[in-house]
Order: structure tokens, then C-alpha cells, then sequence
């Protein structure tokens, strides 16, 4: 069977053609990064204007990649929620459309649950397995025990991880989405240079508030940042995130309700970063853990993993919909 997954739920316009034998045929992504850079922010209205201009020829880009027609595709997916409405009316519309003019399935995603089961498809995980999912909207561990049984263990209480890394990268004058700018300058600096506290430690719940005080009281203090400053005040802060990070995972491993899992599994774009893949997989090391990282491009926003999400989710038991409406604040659990 052939999938044709649709992502249009923030500032990423992507399609791609996987088949559920877990073969990626295509998997085009068009970032809207420089349309937003002016605003230093996504603004809803021009991304969902974006997505306009570009789905169809994203879509068709990733049949072409894939060397297909849309006659050879068996199954229609988009994301309709969580998500800027305005995307995900553009996703659904374009997918539905396709899927009402050719007579194919049309099976509406989860953005969650894509970022959830990624790793079954590029790394062919099986369940069950504890999840940092750590994205720009959202922040979790959870344990996911099979399609469809999850359960969040821990949350954020404020901002999600990756709106820590893109505001504190404002802050420091680094461009937009922050995170891979601040892994940038991070590798020239001091990670000790700064005490920025670790919050809620001992804890199983997240909270970055804090920690973005902390670095806009110190980028205040020195007032004009030199390269050394911005690249010392990266490394600190996500040296602070590495160790939250590890603390979760303490505190996830001293559960007894999660004794007999074994596997630690990233998604979502900060599970792209490579200091905190290294240092988990340091932790998972030492406590025998497998821990399992998608490559960073399908971390970060994709299709290829909402294509896969409608691969499990029709093998169990859901049948198409194209009666349901895209949810901003659609929830997995
Ligand atoms: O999963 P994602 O692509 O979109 C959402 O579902 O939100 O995540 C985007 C977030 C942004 O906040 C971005 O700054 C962050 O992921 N990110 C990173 C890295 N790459 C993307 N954060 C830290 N290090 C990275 N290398
Ligand atoms: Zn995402």
C-alpha cells in the first residue's frame, strides 16, 4: 500500500509517499522559515496564506520523488490537529479534495501521534516504549504501550521545550526557529560559564518559565553581547535543558510502573538536537536502556510520519473520515 501523507499544521508545508512496509519513497518538506524571519515568529495568517501558495507543489514534488502518480496512491492522510487552524483548513481541504475527486480513503492525523510513532518507521521500534516528545507546541514524556494506549506521565506546566530554545534565542539575537541557532553557538561556548538552575527537578513534570527569567536577567546584565557572550549563554541554557532532561528520565526510570520497559524513545524537532541526543544516550547507556532517536530531519516537522501514523491507525481499525473537522487543540490523550 501507498500513503500519501500531508504536514501543514505550523510553518512547514510537507508531503510524502511511504508504503506501509516502512519504505520512505518521498518526503519533501518546504520550510516557510524565511517568510516568517521578518516578524521573528510564525504569524498564523501569512503561514496559512503560504501553505496555500505552495501544498500543490509540494504534493506534487513528493509523488514525483516517489516516481508515482496519484493513481498508484491507496491512501489520502493529513494532519488536522494540533495546530494553527488556518494550515491545517489548507492540509485537510487539499487532501480531502484529492481524496473525494480520485475515490481514495481519506484518514485524518494526529500531529502528536506522528511525532509518537515516527521511530517505528525509521528505526522499526516495537512496543512498548517511554517518549520524550519534545516539540515547538508541546512538551511530554510518556509511555506508549501500543497504538492508540498512551499515557502522559509528565507535562510542561508553561512554555514547551522548543518555545524555551526559540525565545531564549531571541533574546540573544539569534534568528528564528531558535533551536538549531542556539545548538550552533553552543558548540563555541562555555556550558559552565553560566549557573542557569535546572527547574523542577525530582519532578515528572517540565516548566522552562524559569530558565528563560534566567537568561534574559543575565543577557540585561551584560547588556552588549559579544560572539563569545551569545555562544557561552547558548551552551549554558542547554546545558540546563540537558539536564532537566536527564533528570526526567531519572524519574521515569524509578517508576515501578514502567520496570519492564526498556526503551527510550525522541520526537519532535528538539529530539534533533545533538547535545541532548548524546547525553541520553549516555544515561540510556550506563542504566541499559536502548535509547532510540529518529534521524533529526524526521524530528522535525515531516510528512513521512503522518503518512506512517495512517498506516497504524487504518491497520487498527480506523476507517476513513472525511466528516472531521481540523482541531487546533486535537489531544492524544
Ligand atoms: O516538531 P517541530 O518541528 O514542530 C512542532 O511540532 O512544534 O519542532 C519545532 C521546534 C522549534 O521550537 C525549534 O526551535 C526546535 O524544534 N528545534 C530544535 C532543534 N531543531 C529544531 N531545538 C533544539 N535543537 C535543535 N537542533
Ligand atoms: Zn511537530
Amino acid at each position: 500500500m501507498k500513503i500519501l501523507g500531508i504536514e501543514s499544521s505550523c510553518d512547514d508545508t510537507a508531503a510524502a509517499v511511504v508504503t506501509d512496509d516502512k519504505t520512505i519513497l518521498s518526503n519533501v518538506v518546504y520550510s516557510q522559515e524565511l517568510t516568517h524571519k521578518l516578524y521573528g515568529g510564525v504569524v498564523p495568517e501569512i503561514a496559512a496564506r503560504a501553505h496555500i501558495d505552495k501544498i500543490s507543489d509540494v504534493v506534487q514534488h513528493a509523488l514525483s520523488r516517489a516516481n508515482c502518480s496519484v493513481d498508484d496512491i491507496d491512501l489520502i492522510a493529513a494532519t488536522a490537529g494540533p495546530g494553527l487552524i488556518g494550515g491545517l483548513i489548507v492540509g485537510t481541504s487539499f487532501a480531502k479534495a484529492m481524496a473525494v475527486s480520485l475515490n481514495k480513503p481519506y484518514i485524518p492525523i494526529n500531529h502528536l501521534e506522528g511525532h509518537a510513532l515516527t521511530a517505528r518507521l525509521t528505526n522499526n521500534v516495537e512496543y512498548p516504549y517511554l517518549l520524550f516528545l519534545l516539540s515547538g507546541g508541546h512538551c511530554q514524556s510518556m509511555i506508549v504501550r501500543g497504538y492508540g494506549d498512551y499515557s502522559v506521565i509528565g507535562r510542561t506546566l508553561d512554555d514547551a521545550i522548543g518555545e524555551s530554545f526559540d525565545k531564549a534565542a531571541k533574546m540573544l539575537g539569534l534568528p528564528t526557529p531558535g533551536g538549531p541557532f542556539i545548538e550552533k553557538a553552543a558548540l563555541s561556548g562555555d556550558p559552565k560559564k553560566f549557573k542557569f538552575s535546572a527547574p523542577m527537578l525530582g519532578r515528572n513534570d517540565f516548566s522552562f518559565s524559569g530558565l528563560k527569567t534566567a537568561v534574559r536577567i543575565q543577557v540585561e546584565k551584560i547588556h552588549t553581547l559579544s560572539k563569545q557572550d551569545i555562544s557561552d549563554l547558548s551552551a549554558s541554557f542547554q546545558q540546563s535543558i540537558c539536564d532537566v532532561i536527564l533528570d526526567k528520565l531519572k524519574q521515569l526510570l524509578k517508576d515501578k510502573r514502567f520496570i519492564d520497559v526498556k526503551q527510550l524513545v525522541l520526537g519532535g524537532g528538539v529530539g534533533a538536537n545533538a547535545a541532548i541526543r548524546s547525553s541520553l544516550q549516555k544515561a540510556c547507556n550506563e542504566r541499559e536502556i536502548s535509547l532510540i532517536a529518529p534521524p533529526a530531519k524526521f524530528c522535525t516537522d515531516n510528512a513521512a510520519m503522518i503518512a506512517w501514523a495512517a498506516v497504524e491507525r487504518a491497520t487498527n481499525g480506523f476507517a476513513e473520515d472525511l466528516e472531521f473537522c481540523p482541531n487546533p487543540n486535537w489531544q492524544i490523550v
